[in-house]
């Protein structure tokens, strides 16, 4: 999907110019403006350049010494505000689909060092659907033996809407389920799922019984750390996403047979973040990882924590360095909207009824009233028993 990093440079000197923090949102939604701030620390050196590129392509740059100080270049979705923008900022007025991509603020200080720091973020615009999701094909009442057929239909979006069935709350199993593959519709996506099966007899009767689609926005983005190793020497620069995501219990240096034992820790958001290690590139699997709990504390705050644990070996050191890197992936729930109808048993008929919550009132006969009410049995019932 949709990934959000933060590339770091590694600076020979741990003094001089630092990039303190790179502040690029995630997620807009289309049309509104942005800011996009670069904070950094010169330490002794003087500032040569400010620039800013999207997807590698420069559209800002800021030079204190000029006159002129600042100038733009036109580049597809990138609306800058001259007026608004400086040394650590830039603004842009609006966003549309072209806004979308990966924004990198690089500061060069003066000679003699000229010394240059870089920091990347994925910006991803997203468009909110305009409607509820629908539901469509859903009947009257249901027998032992009908086929249920309805499907959930979201507005359209960008990203595609994730669609969930629910019966009284509960997830619907994956076998219920169909997945119909997301139309494009423009630039947008409409994402659409089927609630699919055959009613079974069943003895649980349960009224009323809600059946509801749940239609979700979900931006996810990625945040990484990465430590490198030289054989032998110490040589790590590390300039993490602030807060975010942190490597501890690392020593200065590593020789062939040392124990490596550590640990990737993220401050969690609304959801917990999938952590992954790796190492030269390569994805770690579990034998080396060590799973904890998510680790609660009194004040709401939360942490997410991998471990991983090997013995260092030759094979490690790729070109005589060996690279640690771990990526926590977050999911963000822009959207949520949801489209509810209940069941319910009527007693003068005993049939399955069904109103949609918006047009109250409407309720058919479900044609199998002469039969005692145990026999008629609604889909939710069956599903709901059968979790
Ligand atoms: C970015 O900088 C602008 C201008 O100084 C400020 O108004 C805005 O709050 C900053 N945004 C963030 C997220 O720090
Ligand atoms: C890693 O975190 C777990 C859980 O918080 C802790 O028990 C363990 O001692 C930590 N290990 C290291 C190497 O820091
Ligand atoms: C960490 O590794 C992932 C996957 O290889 C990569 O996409 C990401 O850029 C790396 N992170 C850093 C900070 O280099």
């Amino acid at each position: 999907m949709v990934w959000l990093w933060l590339t770091l440079l590694f600076a020979a000197d741990l003094h001089g110019l630092r990039i303190l923090d790179l502040d690029v949102p995630s997620a807009v939604e289309w049309g509104n403006p942005v800011w996009l701030n670069c904070s950094f620390d010169l330490e002794s050196e003087d500032l040569y350049s400010v620039k800013w590129y999207k997807n590698s392509v420069e559209f800002y740059r800021y030079l204190p010494k000029e006159e002129p100080k600042a100038h733009k270049y036109e580049l597809p979705g990138v609306y800058v505000d001259l007026k608004n923008s400086g040394e650590n900022h830039v603004s842009l007025t609006h966003t549309d689909l072209d806004s979308e991509g990966i924004y990198r603020c690089e500061i060069s200080a003066e000679a003699p060092s000229f010394q240059t720091e870089r920091a990347e973020r994925e910006l991803n615009i997203y468009v909110l659907p305009d409607k509820n999701p629908v539901m469509k094909g859903i009947h009257d009442g249901y027998g032992p033996g009908d086929v249920v057929d309805v499907t959930c239909i979201a507005a359209p979006s960008e990203p595609a809407a994730r669609l969930k069935w629910y019966i009284d709350d509960k997830e619907v199993q994956k076998s219920y389920q169909k997945i119909i593959p997301p139309l494009k519709k423009g630039s947008l996506f409409l994402s659409r799922l089927a609630l699919n099966f055959v009613v079974k007899p069943t003895l649980r009767w349960h009224s009323p019984t809600r059946i509801r689609c749940t239609s979700m926005i979900i931006q996810e983005y990625s945040r990484s750390v990465e430590e490198v190793f030289l054989k032998g020497v110490k040589s790590i620069n590390l300039y993490p996403a602030k807060g975010e995501i942190h490597i501890s219990g690392l020593k200065s240096t590593y020789e062939f047979g040392d124990k490596i034992d550590v640990n990737c820790s993220s401050s969690t958001f609304s959801s917990p973040p999938v952590l992954r290690w790796y190492v030269n590139g390569e994805e770690i699997m579990s034998d080396q990882l060590l799973f904890y709990p998510i680790a609660d504390y009194e004040d709401g705050y939360k942490t997410a924590v991998l471990g991983l644990r090997f013995t260092v070996k030759e094979s490690h050191f790729r070109n005589e360095q060996m690279r640690l890197n771990c990526t926590a992936t977050f999911s963000m729930i822009i959207d949520r909207r949801d489209v509810e109808t209940v069941i319910g048993l009527s007693q003068q008929s005993s049939g399955l009824q069904l109103s949609e919550k918006k047009k109250k009132g409407i309720s058919g006969s479900s044609g199998l009233h002469k039969h005692p009410w145990e026999f008629l049995i609604l889909l939710l019932m069956v599903l709901w028993h059968s979790f």
